[in-house]
């Protein structure tokens, strides 16, 4: 909040000035102050003064959280420990959506595994309901021995997903040169969910749940969102400019030649599946947005 200390000679207008920064940033959390459990009842837990959060998953329910604000753009970081162990059967989500049949969402997906077995990272972007954009990685890391940061960037032009800062991921805005619909309009609330997917998620669902390793659990810290948060039928962002902001760079942040080669690495090395790679499942040709770049 740094740069909403600015000082204003008239009282008013400081005031003022400190409400719309108010409304513009939620930054450094509290995951009391920031989310709502919205299911699971015990197994979701704010520990550490709100600096903490866990979901566990048992053999009678999972458990999810979600954002109090909504969000139209911004940059929402979190640190997520993910199910350690034999976590096969198991899935983490954390993304961001907006409601109804023709709802925006931003996918992590987090397929756990057998032990020694890498965890796939599923992502997905959906616009105007309409999904089908997955690509899946493995990690360059063991996600469930430390934390880890996983970021969404979502602007006017683009959506980049990062992990630990690495882009893995561009969904580009090809709207007007392509017509491919972006998610522009609809505020997003972040949410996270840990549940048993065992009838898909490992190995297309051949491994199962191993329930007496039950509870799963999975952690979260350090959420971040510089972002701009809607509020009465309004951005945030549009009260004010980019001062505002703790940082601003996620407004227009691209990827620059270092970003395309770190990129272009993860994409190489670690990438599983592509949509974009998948002629037979699209006879009838490839989504328009997989012809317009290489980097998608
Ligand atoms: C689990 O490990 C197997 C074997 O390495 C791998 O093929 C698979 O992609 C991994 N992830 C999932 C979610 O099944």
């Amino acid at each position: 909040m740094s740069s909403c200390k600015l000082s204003f000679s008239k009282p008013l207008l400081s005031s003022l000035f400190l409400m719309s920064c108010l409304m513009a940033l939620a930054s450094a959390g509290n995951f009391y102050q920031d989310f709502d459990i919205t299911w699971g009842d015990h197994r979701a837990q704010i520990l550490n003064g709100g600096q903490l959060l866990t979901l566990t998953l048992d053999k009678s329910s999972g458990s999810g959280f979600r954002s109090k604000n909504e969000y139209l753009f911004g940059r929402i970081d979190m640190q997520i420990k993910l199910v350690p162990g034999n976590s096969a059967g198991t899935v983490t989500a954390y993304y961001l959506s907006s409601q109804g049949p023709t709802h925006d969402e931003i996918d992590f997906e987090f397929l756990g595994n057998l032990s020694g077995d890498p965890y796939t990272l599923h992502t997905n972007v959906f616009s105007q309901g309409k999904g089908n954009r997955e690509q899946q990685f493995h990690l360059w890391f063991d996600p469930t021995k430390a934390f880890h940061t996983y970021s969404i960037v979502w602007n006017k032009q683009r959506i980049i997903f990062l992990v630990d800062n690495i882009p893995i991921r561009v969904f580009n805005n090809l709207e007007s040169s392509a017509g491919v619909p972006f998610p522009k309009s609809q505020p997003m609330r972040i949410y996270s969910s840990l549940w048993n997917a065992d009838d898909w998620a490992t190995r297309g669902g051949l491994v199962k749940t191993d329930w007496t390793q039950a509870p799963f659990t999975a952690s979260y810290r350090n959420f971040k969102a510089n972002a701009c948060v809607w509020s009465a039928g309004k951005s945030g962002c549009d009260t004010k400019n980019s001062a505002g902001f703790e940082d601003a760079t996620w407004q227009d942040q691209g990827l620059d030649a270092a970003g395309r080669n770190r990129l272009r690495w993860v994409q190489q090395k670690f990438m599983v599946y592509n949509y974009c790679a998948d002629l037979k499942r699209f006879p009838q040709g490839l989504p328009l947005e997989c012809k317009s770049s290489r980097f998608l």
